[in-house]
């Protein structure tokens, strides 16, 4: 890795934005790679301006590599104000535009950002751990789908992938 793209990446990750669950989010998607084993959820929420759906707010869990992470920071900026349309045709080099070109190896961070922003666009949170319910509900609630609360759950179950977890395969190698 250059030492510029380095640099970027060393100074997203010092501050990284939109990190963390977003409570009363409406919409939720999480992709893994199955190569590398890194897996990334991104939340969002909407808001009514000008009469037009547009992103008022994205964020974003990892276990991914400093690549992904802070590709992930800046694609949670870049989508704001944007409607889903505009997000959605967004290309893995847009959302990583800010750190330069990412060496061929590394593509695939930004493709796995790229997975769970369209994912996040097209997956309703209805079931997810933003809305509010009794434990008792969550729980059947999960079962019945086999959604999984956090991450770290995701994580645990990607042997099963099932619920709304989408692996995306990597075309690079490292
Ligand atoms: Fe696999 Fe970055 S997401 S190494």
């Amino acid at each position: 890795m250059n030492p510029e793209l380095e640099a970027k990446i060393k100074q997203a990750l010092a501050n990284p934005s939109n990190v963390g669950e977003l409570p009363d989010a409406d919409s939720v998607g999480t992709v893994g790679n199955s190569d590398c084993g890194e897996m990334l959820r991104m939340w969002i929420k909407y808001k009514e301006d000008q009469g037009k759906k547009v992103i008022d707010k994205a964020t974003f869990q990892s276990f991914g590599c400093e690549t992904a992470i802070a590709v992930a920071s800046l694609a949670t900026q870049l989508i704001q104000g944007k409607t889903p349309e505009e997000a959605m045709a967004l290309k893995p080099e847009e959302l990583s535009q800010d750190l330069g070109p990412l060496p061929p190896m590394k593509i695939h961070c930004a493709q796995l950002v790229e997975g769970a922003l369209k994912s996040a666009l097209t997956e309703p949170a209805t079931d997810d751990s933003n809305k509010k319910s009794s434990p008792a509900d969550s729980a059947s609630s999960m079962a019945d789908k086999n959604i999984n609360p956090t991450l770290m759950d995701s994580l645990k179950s990607a042997e099963k992938p099932a619920g709304k977890i989408k692996f995306i395969q990597r075309n690079e190698s490292h």
